[in-house]
């Protein structure tokens, strides 16, 4: 029997509820001594001085760290998308963003480096800086095409001129920050050249290269664990401050220094996601056929590393035209370096895209399900290649039966209770899927149990207990005879949890250790081994357009009268190959649309325009959507194969958030017959004017 497919509660649930999961800064060491990070106050600029003096002499105060006496590091040394300077920390005076760690203090419990943090007198050189992000700012540059090129076939301009419709909107999306559960930590020491750290990260393998780059050392001498991982989001794909600056400082000490940020260091130090401008232009015939999509995005980046928030995939996947455009565009500022965050790129492009498909239903006075349905395309509209499996469909007339659509009155406003009013809306979406470079290997031992090891990590998805189910099924034994090893670079080449690609990628892997195990096997008794780098199958040009879809249907109460935005009822339907646990995916894509819905009503990253900071960078300013925000949320999943998967498996991290904000919007519209074009979907945004009763004396004369 089939362990893959079965609904299973997660192998290490027991050890989190109970308190006993250790994550990177509960780790127990004797010797312990504790880092605390000194921030920049200032936006751009140069580190005049720090004046350490008073500092050195507070209780327990080990040493200071700063661009003067810490290590040197490999200027070479980048991440995902190139080489990444944010990653030289402490190596010179260059202040690039407020928030930018400038020195570690060192002691023997946390209260007594925080308390020597706030005695450091640093004085900075400040210069201009700029934060002020929109489309058309000067420094704005073509981003790079790394994941592919942009789209431009068709005539864009002569078939919008010829369409009988036309929707040409403008749509924002803040800065964001990933906000896990876990704030980032480290917890590292030395010995013999060998460095070894517990770290909060999401790909410890990923984290022990860029380690080991950095200190010029072979990365068999870097070993990164991450047991336990408290979320990450995107916000701990890379190698974070916090295991760098411990690593530093366990060197120049000679003892384990652990780092455990504050919520606010994670803010202002980690990364966020970038804020987005987009353009979308669509074109119709008057029964509603796309003539042409143009969809230019502008994010901002650092000038330190490169990113790409790769809003403009889904404009080359979701719907046939004769003409579509992509433009995206980097603009450098003054900010925290972005990284990837619950669904890059397709999130705040779906808000975008999806909006203006819903505006576009309006025009045509058409129902939106019905405007999708008439636009799908057979091929993918921009590479030419066969789709390899797209439910989309399914998920959309599966969703709409089980929301009630059909009975829905398309025109806005028409639906009230008391004060409030109330809609619903509809958004689709698509995430890239696909595999990359993972290897595994596996133990048959003496008692008939299996060792499988991967460096694959659990940032609270339930990788674990999804890749003991894969693993049983390759070797044909039940999961009792499964013992699973992950989360430590020490176990191989593994790809990390993101990207919506760690399961399938780790599951890819395992099946062919499994493979070649019962091939060495035979009919052998005694152990065996497998170990097996798989490097196949990684293709960003396949010969089949391979994505996940879903469908996200949201109904909202507004209270015109406050501006609030209840959401009531959010279903989504999803394709995403075979699912591996229905249990633990039915509650990772509930989370994902729980993140979309706190993406539209509540999250944005305030920067003073003076000061360049973060104004709310902390849990009390920064707001997410909280128990009370959440409603009836519904999940489930069509039935779906992957065919260029050998497991069927598609990836589901991400697709759960991509088309929930638009969803969200488009309700909001049709409860309130107002666009809301900018997230969040703020009360003071949302908000109507009350109906001015007009007594007697009106001063202009009229009545
Ligand atoms: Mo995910 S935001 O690709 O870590």
């Amino acid at each position: 029997m089939s362990t893959v497919g079965a609904p299973r509660p997660r192998i290490e649930g027991r050890l989190k509820v109970a308190g006993a999961a250790r994550y990177a800064s509960d780790v127990p060491m004797p010797d312990l001594a504790h880092g605390w990070m000194v921030t920049a106050t200032i936006a751009k600029g140069r580190i005049r001085d720090i004046d350490a003096a008073t500092a050195l002499g507070m209780p327990g105060v080990l040493g200071v760290l700063d661009h003067r006496n810490a290590p040197r590091l490999n200027p070479r040394a980048g991440n995902y998308f190139g080489p990444d300077g944010s990653l030289q920390l402490l190596q010179d005076d260059m202040i690039p963003y407020a928030g930018r760690p400038i020195a570690l203090v060192v002691a023997e419990t946390p209260e007594q480096a925080r308390a020597a943090a706030a005695a450091l007198r640093v004085t900075c050189d400040a210069e201009p800086h700029d934060v002020d992000f929109h489309l058309g700012h000067p420094a704005a540059r073509p981003a790079s095409t790394a994941f592919g090129p942009e789209a431009d076939t068709g005539d864009v301009d002569a078939e919008l001129a010829a369409a009988a419709v036309v929707v040409d909107e403008r749509y924002r999306t803040p800065e964001e920050s990933h906000c896990a559960l876990e704030p980032h930590a480290a917890t590292v020491w030395w010995a013999d050249g060998h460095v070894y750290a517990m770290d909060s990260n999401q790909g410890a393998f990923s984290v022990s290269e860029v380690l080991s780059t950095l200190w010029s050392i072979d990365r068999e001498r870097v070993h990164i664990r991450a047991e336990h991982v408290g979320g990450g989001f995107g916000g701990k794909s890379a190698c974070g401050p916090q295991v760098i600056l411990a690593s530093m400082a366990a060197e120049r000490f000679g003892r384990p220094v652990r780092i455990a940020m504050t919520r606010a260091q994670v803010f202002e130090a980690t990364a966020s996601r970038p804020p987005t401008e987009q353009l979308v232009r669509l074109g119709a015939d008057a029964d509603g056929r796309l003539r042409a999509i143009h969809h230019r995005a502008a994010y901002a980046l650092s000038p330190l590393a490169e990113y790409i928030e790769w809003c403009t995939e889904q404009a080359k996947i979701l719907y046939a035209a004769p003409a579509i455009r992509t433009q995206l565009t980097a603009v450098p500022l003054d900010i925290l370096p972005p990284a990837s965050m619950r669904g890059p790129g397709a999130t705040p492009g779906s808000f975008a895209l999806e909006s203006a498909i819903d505006e576009l239903a309006e025009r045509l006075e058409m129902d939106p399900l019905e405007l999708r349905l008439r636009n799908q395309p057979a091929a993918a509209p921009v590479s030419g290649l066969p789709f390899s499996s797209r439910r989309l469909v399914s998920c959309l007339r599966e969703g709409a039966r089980r929301f009630g659509w059909p009975a829905r009155d398309r025109r806005p406003r028409s639906r009230r209770e008391g004060p409030l009013l109330i809609g619903s809306g509809l958004a689709t979406t698509s995430f890239s899927a696909g595999v990359f470079p993972s290897s595994a290997s596996i133990t048959a031992e003496k008692d008939e149990t299996f060792t499988v090891s991967i460096g694959a990590s659990d940032i609270g998805t339930g990788a674990r207990t999804a890749l003991t189910a894969v693993a049983a099924d390759a070797l044909g034994v039940g999961t009792e005879q499964i013992r699973i090893r992950i989360g430590d670079s020490d176990l191989g080449m593994a790809w990390g949890a993101g990207g919506s690609r760690g399961t399938t990628s780790w599951s890819f892997a395992i099946l062919e250790a499994a493979k070649k195990l019962r091939e060495n096997l035979g009919d052998s008794v005694r152990p065996v081994t497998a170990t097996v780098d798989t490097t196949a199958m990684i293709n960003f040009q396949p010969d089949r357009e391979r994505q996940t879809y879903s469908a996200v249907f949201a109904e909202a109460a507004v209270d015109p009268a406050t501006g609030e935005v209840r959401v009531r009822r959010l279903l989504g339907m999803f394709a995403v190959g075979r699912v591996i646990n229905p249990l633990l995916a039915r509650s990772q894509v509930i989370g994902g649309m729980i993140m979309g819905l706190s993406m539209a009503l509540h999250e944005e990253c305030l920067r003073d325009p003076r000061t360049g900071r973060q104004a709310n960078g902390d849990f009390a300013g920064y707001h997410f959507a909280a128990h009370a925000d959440v409603p009836d949320v519904e999940a489930d999943f069509v039935p779906d194969y992957e065919p260029q998967d050998p497991s069927g498996f598609n990836g589901l991290g991400e697709i759960g958030t991509a088309g929930t904000a638009a969803a969200i919007a488009n309700a909001v519209w049709h409860a309130t017959g107002t666009r809301q074009r900018i997230l969040p979907i703020r009360l003071d945004r949302v908000l109507e004017p009350a109906t001015t009763v007009d007594v007697a004396g009106d001063l202009d004369g009229g009545g």
